[in-house]
């Protein structure tokens, strides 16, 4: 396990952001993510990060809470590759429960791709239940499973 220091992202951690996007095949556009942390989108969103204990403390993961229409929604999450595996997905989803609780949210929910195993296996770790699928969701045409958790997000324990 790895206890990385969880703080509110700024305009100043674009950068390290933009080095995790880069991990994946789909994220959010980097326009929308300057206009995010400039505060001037209608989105109202909060980026949450884990950042390394040195003294370089550079961005291992971060997380982005939204809303659609009255819900909170887990809009991204991405953990460094080389940090996966260390509980780091796990603590930044408890700092959103946290925000998402203070926002006046009850529940929290998000989409994931049908082939992403390991997400899947944390939300299912954190008590998300699966609400639907919504077929060829994404641009690819893959399903996306719809699942949602009541707030305050629980890890649950195994035996
Ligand atoms: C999915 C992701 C966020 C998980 O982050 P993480 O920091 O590795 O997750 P954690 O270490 O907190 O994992 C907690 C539990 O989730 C499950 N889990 C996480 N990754 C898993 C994997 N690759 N395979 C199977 N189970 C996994 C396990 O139950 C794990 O507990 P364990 O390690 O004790 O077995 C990370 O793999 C990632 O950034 N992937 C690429 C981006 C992505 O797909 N984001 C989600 C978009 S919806």
């Amino acid at each position: 396990m790895y206890l990385p220091e969880i703080d509110f992202l700024t305009f100043n951690d674009l950068p390290g952001i933009l080095r995790l996007n880069a991990s994946v095949s789909w994220s959010w556009p980097e326009d929308v993510i300057k206009s995010d942390l400039n505060n001037d989108s209608e989105n109202e969103t909060t980026y949450i990060g884990a950042f390394a204990t040195t003294t370089e403390a550079p961005l291992l993961g971060y997380a982005v809470l939204g809303r659609e229409n009255r819900r909170g929604v887990l809009m991204s999450l991405i953990i460094d590759k080389n940090f996966q595996r260390r509980g780091i997905g796990t603590q930044l989803l408890l700092a959103v429960s946290d925000c998402a609780m203070y926002l006046n949210f009850r529940r929290l929910m998000l989409r994931v791709r049908k082939s992403n195993s390991p997400a899947i296996a944390l939300y299912n770790n954190m008590s998300f239940i699966t609400e639907k699928v919504r077929r060829g969701y994404y641009s690819n045409g893959e399903d996306a499973i719809v699942m949602s958790a009541k707030l305050p997000l629980k890890v649950k324990i195994r035996t």
